[in-house]
């Protein structure tokens, strides 16, 4: 199969076909998943929790974020290859191209960054060295402890309203995908119909673009409390192999997430 672009996920946009994302963060993994006919794989630094067993992305480096981006290249054939730039290592120009250099140099093919305003004129300067980026709005893990903890964003008036303008600032500023993480699904729906690029939605609802999970909950082997828009596709299908396909065939036929996965 040809390999999955950041144009090509565009274009799945404009014609109404939804697109998978799963996590991975090694090389077994990723070919699993690559298999299943997953679009884009992204090496999270979510991986600070269920790699490390840390109790939050804060403490992963750009070096573990390298070693498990070559890992997981390695074992690709068709997904777009997305990894997130960790906690503090895209606060200035100079770092975040450091940074992105070394993830694109490992084999991503578009680097993730959470924020809205603070952090739109660095998309700006990834993407005019030809560095594709997507945006993460919503609940944002690396702000953890601004957030107060882990909880659905944007339910008040202000908040959604902050977070419509951050969608269309990151637009404008470049960036190609925008991932919403915790964010209710009318609000979500909303910024996906009035952006051009790809909304991937985890705990967004149905009304977006595309879906994502962390691969390791949708196996039902996650850390800690199981979030509400995790669905544990082991259970039903019996093979990893097999969880990973009915992720694909389940966000295709946009079965998943349903009402229960959701926030309102
Ligand atoms: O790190 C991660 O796995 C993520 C996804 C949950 C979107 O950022
Ligand atoms: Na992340």
């Amino acid at each position: 199969a040809r390999p999955v672009t950041v144009p090509a996920l565009a274009a799945s946009k404009r014609e109404g076909r939804p697109i998978t994302m799963l996590t991975a963060y090694d090389a077994s993994f990723a070919a699993s998943i690559d298999r299943a006919g997953v679009d884009c794989v992204l090496v999270g630094d979510s991986l600070g929790n269920v790699i490390q067993g840390q109790a939050s992305t804060l403490p992963v480096t750009v070096d573990d974020m390298v070693y498990h981006t070559a890992a997981v290249a390695r074992g690709l054939e068709r997904a777009l290859l997305v990894a997130d730039l960790p906690f503090l290592s895209y606060h200035d120009r100079s770092t975040a191209m450091a940074s992105a250099g070394a993830l694109m140099r490992a084999g991503a093919a578009m680097v993730k960054l959470e924020g809205g305003a603070q952090v739109v004129p660095i998309v700006a300067e990834l993407v005019g060295q030809g560095i594709p980026v997507c945006g993460h709005l919503g609940l944002t893990p690396q702000h953890v402890h601004q957030l107060g903890g882990y909880r659905v964003q944007g339910r008040e008036d202000e908040p959604a309203r902050q977070l419509r303008e951050d969608a269309q600032a990151l637009e404008r500023a470049g960036a190609g995908m925008l991932v919403l993480e915790c964010v209710p699904s009318a609000l979500a729906g909303e910024i996906a119909s009035s952006l051009a690029i790809p909304v991937i939605g985890i705990g967004a609802g149905a009304g977006v673009d595309g879906q994502v999970l962390v691969s390791y909950d949708l196996l039902g082997i996650g850390t800690g409390r199981r979030p509400k828009f995790v669905k544990d596709f082991l259970a039903e299908s019996g093979t990893i192999a097999s969880a990973f396909e009915a992720f694909v065939a389940a966000v295709q036929a946009r079965e998943f997430p349903a009402a229960e996965h959701a926030y309102d």
